[in-house]
């Protein structure tokens, strides 16, 4: 029963994906309520894909780490004594106890159950009593996750056979090369819960068609929906730019050389599956989505700046713009998400690709993650 439904709604999905732009239309309802299909993103989509963490200068010296989950995986994020970063499994080698919560630094993880010790990279370092019992580094060190860096972005996958993120990513590269992602410094982090599906949230934050309609203070004055413009995508990301009118301030210089044009807009871009950013000359914001249930999902953002530029209070400014952004989109969020289980839940038309192009370039991605067909199913639209 089960399997017949996710291969009808796979169908559907395909359909969907497939449809030429102009007749872009929503997902039904049931891809962002069915409790089945959500564990069937997870396991066939989801396991396979680079997710990103943070920023590596969050633990910018050895010994600094931060906790974090990604689906069933507790992880511990650390750089190493050799100035490597690192994701570790968070979970005691001894009897499973989670070894560290929260962020910090330290020159050794200590359990605090039976206080097994584990160095920086993660190796057993001592572990009590334990001298007969065949114990050691070599079989119980904490096991790593598959990680990058790129662009100052810490990434991690949990399939071990995924092939490589940054080689893929050249197009978004450029794309974001002249702002100088990877010197941006780290000025605030947050970690909140929000009930929404997932694809709910990364739909909402790629499209420009709410903003002058949902942020007509915060964000129309600087990206209202009119002057926005689908930008780039490949088949890892896809992006819009968000410029602002003439008549708005100047929001800094950013790196050096950055075209004017460039200081005038902030770019979003969505890498594939679940990383949403917000690129712009001072300031950098990035959401990590992390699914946990249909409509649960985990939100940890970051804001990076550029240089000195930008005063404390100005920093304050816009962290309180940001927090003040993502309680209108959540609301909405949430309220929707409530409503999406309903029979009559549309597959609506999408906007213009400069408003909503970019949710039609998600579908398509959604449609090439998930496992092709062995034989060919009937349409369920
Ligand atoms: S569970 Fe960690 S030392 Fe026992
Ligand atoms: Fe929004």
């Amino acid at each position: 029963m089960i399997n017949a439904k996710i291969d009808a709604m796979n169908e559907t999905l395909r359909q969907i994906a497939s449809l030429p732009e102009h007749e872009a239309h929503c997902l039904p309802g049931r891809f962002y309520t069915d409790p089945d299909y959500f564990d069937y993103e997870v396991e066939n989509v989801l396991k396979k894909e680079w997710h990103v963490l943070g920023r590596a200068d969050e633990i910018a010296k050895p010994g600094d780490y931060f906790v974090t989950q990604l689906f069933n995986e507790n992880l511990l994020v650390v750089r190493g004594e050799d100035g490597e970063v690192r994701v570790l499994s968070n979970l005691c080698r001894h009897r499973g106890m989670p070894l560290m919560e929260g962020k910090g630094s330290t020159r050794r993880f200590i359990c605090s159950y039976h206080a097994w010790a584990y160095g920086r990279s993660g190796e057993l370092l001592n572990a009590p009593r334990m001298r007969d019992k065949g114990v050691s580094a070599e079989n119980c060190s904490l096991p790593s996750f598959r990680s990058e860096i790129w662009n100052g972005f810490i990434y991690c996958n949990l399939d071990d056979a995924a092939a490589p993120l940054s080689a893929r990513l050249g197009q978004l590269g450029a794309l974001l090369a002249n702002y100088q992602p990877q010197d941006f410094r780290i000025v605030r982090e947050f970690e909140e819960e929000w009930h929404t599906n997932w694809k709910c949230l990364v739909e909402n934050f790629m499209e420009a068609y709410h903003l002058s309609i949902v942020h007509p203070e915060t964000l129309h004055p600087y990206t209202p929906t009119g002057l926005s413009r689908k930008s780039m995508s490949d088949d890892s990301f896809t992006s819009y730019c968000a410029n602002y009118p003439d008549s708005a301030q100047s929001r800094g210089m950013g790196a050096p050389g950055l075209p004017e044009d460039e200081r005038r807009r902030s770019t979003l871009f969505n890498l594939f599956p679940t990383q949403i950013a917000s690129q712009a000359a001072t300031l950098l914001v990035s959401f990590a989505i992390k699914p946990i249930s249909v409509d649960k999902i985990c939100v940890r953002w970051t804001m990076s700046t550029y240089g000195d530029e930008l005063t404390q209070d100005e920093l304050e400014e816009r962290i309180a713009l940001w927090l003040e952004v993502n309680r209108e989109d959540r609301e909405k969020l949430e309220k929707m998400q409530k409503a999406l289980s309903s029979r009559h839940a549309p597959s609506g038309h999408l906007a213009p690709r400069d408003f909503e192009g970019t949710i039609w370039d998600f579908y398509r991605y959604l449609g090439r993650a998930i496992p092709q067909p062995s034989t060919p199913l009937r349409a369920a639209i």
